[in-house]
């Protein structure tokens, strides 16, 4: 990734037009990871072509995988798993490699990764992860910074309530049980789509998961999974992302292979700032918002169903122009108001105070050199970028493009004056 590549954007452009949502990144992660569990060459369809999914490919074929792709097609072959280790670097480059740990051990009864980094976000602690992994059976020793695992006598099943209902914990819990002897059953499970997308999977290769998307979920473990085919379901937080640069630029717009059911953590609160938003059959949404949006109540992040934590960044930009003040909650990560800084240059007019964000809306932003320093932050800086009057350069476009694919395309497709240079 260059690191030296900027995006130019010219504000003041209503968007208007259609736009196609790409595959789901935080579930591509654990499905490529499923992959190692099946005996065979797995395809995994609407696989967005972002860095993380390559780092994923990367680590596949360390593993002793064939990775190869074909626009949004990925095909693994994970007929020979030889390997059982990710390497530091490819540890350090995602932390969401960790969710290799469940499929690496139910593969081959044993993992050696490095510890994954904390990361912009906060200290990323994975101890539900490993005390899970323990009570089925895994020996995890964690020294140097590497954790060593092994299953001497292979994973069994375990009753586990989670303290937090973890997305990365009910994935490795999952991955792990699928190929356990005897029934798992996860309690106060994560009920994210990604998580209903990953037994979807799993149960395609032959496990027996039920209850995905519920909090209470069970797996019977079996022999073995054998390969197959699956489509990876639509980003939701990249359609969060999309509605918020329309309505910010009081734009118009359709979006297309989108999942409107998993949108409802956000979608009424963008209606009470004032859009109109309806989806029709066929994985349509469409939004609309002609005038100046309202402050909406006060956000407050949740585990799904809730306002997903995702797509907080992206609502504090859309909210930085509104009429009146937006308070914001953010109870899952202790440090996600990184970007509100640099939205402050462009003449926001913002506050933080621990977890707790007051936006006051401001009439107009001007432009600024702004510098994305994490994923969703980024995208929330493209979307102010856009209203703000004159231009705005923003730096960090590999964190962007951790998970959205060439934004700068799809928003120039509908209008934005936007460019990468
Ligand atoms: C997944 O991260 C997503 N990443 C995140 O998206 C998303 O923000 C998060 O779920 C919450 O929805 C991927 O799916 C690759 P968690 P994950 O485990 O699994 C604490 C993005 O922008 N925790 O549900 O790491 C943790 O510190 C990324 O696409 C523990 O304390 O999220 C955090 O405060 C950012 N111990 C909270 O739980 C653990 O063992 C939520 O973490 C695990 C987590």
């Amino acid at each position: 990734m260059d690191n030296r590549q900027r995006l130019i954007v010219n504000g003041g452009k209503r968007l208007e037009g259609e736009l196609r949502v790409q595959g789901a990144k935080n579930s591509a992660l654990p499905l490529l990871s499923a992959a190692v569990l099946a005996h065979g060459e797995s395809v995994f369809h609407n696989c967005p072509q972002l860095s993380d999914a390559d780092a994923d490919c990367r680590i596949l074929t360390n593993l002793g995988c064939k990775c190869r792709r074909s626009a949004d097609t990925v095909v693994v072959d994970a007929t020979n798993v030889v390997g059982s280790e990710i390497p530091d670097n490819l540890m350090r480059e995602m932390r969401g490699s960790i969710v290799f740990l469940g499929s690496v051990l139910g593969r081959t009864g044993r993992c050696r990764l490095s510890f994954p980094g904390g990361c912009e976000l906060g200290a990323r602690p994975i101890d539900l992860h490993l005390s899970a992994l323990r009570q089925m059976g895994a020996e995890i020793s964690e020294e140097h910074g590497y954790l060593d695992c092994t299953a001497p006598s292979g994973l069994h099943g375990a009753k586990i309530t989670l303290s937090f209902p973890s997305v990365g914990a009910t994935e490795n819990i999952l991955l792990a049980a699928a190929t356990a002897k005897g029934f798992t059953e996860i309690h106060n499970a994560a009920r994210e789509p990604e998580i209903i997308d990953l037994a979807d999977c799993l149960n395609k290769f032959g496990a027996k998961i039920r209850g995905a998307g519920e909090s209470v979920i069970e797996a019977e473990g079996v022999e073995r999974l054998f390969a197959g085919e699956h489509t990876v379901i639509p980003d939701r937080i990249v359609a969060g992302t999309y509605l918020c640069a329309a309505a910010i630029t009081r734009g118009e717009i359709i979006l297309t292979n989108c999942a409107p059911q998993h949108l409802n953590g956000f979608t009424p609160v963008l209606e009470a700032m004032g859009a109109s938003i309806y989806s029709y059959g066929g994985g349509k949404m469409y939004l609309n918002c002609k005038k100046r949006i309202q402050a909406p109540p006060t956000i407050r992040t949740m585990p799904y169903p809730g306002f997903p934590t995702d797509i907080q960044a992206p609502f504090t930009a859309l909210c930085s122009t509104a009429e009146g003040t937006s308070v914001f909650v953010e109870t899952i990560f202790e440090n996600r108001f990184r970007h509100i800084s640099e939205l402050v240059r462009l003449g926001a007019s913002i506050k933080v105070e621990g977890r707790v964000c007051v936006v006051e809306g401001v009439k107009t932003l001007s432009g600024a050199k702004l510098r994305a320093a994490e994923l969703r932050g980024g995208a929330a800086l493209v979307i102010a970028a856009l209203a703000a009057e004159g231009t705005s350069e923003i730096s960090g476009v590999s964190y962007i493009e951790r998970g959205y694919e060439s934004i700068e395309t799809a928003l120039r497709s509908v209008g934005a004056d936007i460019k990468k240079v």
